[in-house]
């Protein structure tokens, strides 16, 4: 029998997972399934224990559950920890092991497929919600001169910014402002962690918003944001969110199997279809 794992949320059917998953372990060799578990939101701790207890191996959690999902861990890691969330659960006896992969996965699309030094530069994130959350302390590991936080709500920009300086060692780099005094501020990456994409719109963002050869990442993919089309229009080289998808995947591969798969190959089949 094939070691069992699968993505849960809701909705879950527009998933990629069950085909990046399904392509690492051809890659790979490993005899695995990856199914795809839509959970009805009231009852997403009884979808998981079930999981576990027909012995499946581990799961990836999307949303609205990645925070429900480090509350029923027994055990966390410290990546999950500082992002107070879980994109990644294993099954390891008694344990369900909660851990977070996204941040790893913006920053290795960032440094390994973009090219982009992290050290010493000045990082623009916007917004404050859960995926905001997610990539904080793994963007403060590469020791940012200054990681900036935006946000239209300022208390929740400031629990996020606080959170990190407390418990992160670079954390003092960590500030806080609202889009309308981010003027002249110049940044050499600016991540768009908002879902203002999915309704089409974007922050209200100043024109010199962007230092020379600025990156401007869109976590967001499968479409052209108005976030991405400023950008482009301000001089910003531009990304979507599709590689941070596929190395999240990868990271998640790893923790669940102990092998690295290549991502490159499915992040082109990935923009292909
Ligand atoms: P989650 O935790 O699931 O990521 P969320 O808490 O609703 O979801 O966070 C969404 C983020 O996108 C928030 O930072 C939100 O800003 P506010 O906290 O100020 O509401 C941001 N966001 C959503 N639509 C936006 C828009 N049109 N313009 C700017 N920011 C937007």
């Amino acid at each position: 029998m094939p070691d069992r794992y699968a993505v849960i949320g809701n909705p879950v059917d527009h998933s990629k997972s069950p085909q990046i998953h399904a392509e690492f372990a051809r890659e790979t060799g490993q005899d695995m399934v990856y199914g795809a578990i839509p959970a009805p939101v009231e009852a997403f701790e009884v979808e998981v224990r079930r999981f576990g207890k027909s012995g499946g191996r581990g799961l990836n959690v999307t949303l609205p559950f990645k925070h429900r999902a480090y509350g029923l861990a027994t055990r966390r890691t410290s990546r999950a920890e500082q992002a107070q969330a879980a994109n990644t659960l294993v099954f390891q006896g008694a344990d369900v092991v909660g851990d977070n992969t996204d941040g790893v996965g913006l920053v290795r699309d960032l440094t390994a497929n973009l090219q982009r030094a992290l050290r010493s530069r000045r990082i623009l994130l916007m917004g404050a919600g859960g995926a905001s959350w997610g990539v904080c302390g793994p963007l403060l590991d590469r020791a940012p001169a200054a990681l900036v936080i935006a946000n239209r709500s300022m208390d929740k920009a400031d629990a996020l910014a606080g959170h990190f300086r407390a418990c992160h060692a670079n954390g003092r780099v960590v500030s806080t402002a609202g889009y309308g005094e981010l003027s002249g501020k110049r940044f050499d990456l600016v991540i768009n962690a908002t879902s203002a994409g999915l309704e089409g719109t974007m922050p209200e963002l100043p024109e010199d918003l962007f230092a020379r050869d600025a990156l401007a990442y869109e976590m967001l993919y499968g479409r052209t944001t108005p976030f991405m089309a400023f950008a482009a229009a301000h001089g910003a080289l531009v990304a979507d969110g599709v590689g941070m998808l596929v190395e999240q995947a990868a990271e998640s591969f790893h923790v669940w199997r102990g092998v690295r798969p290549e991502t490159a190959p499915v992040i082109r089949l990935l923009r292909q279809t």
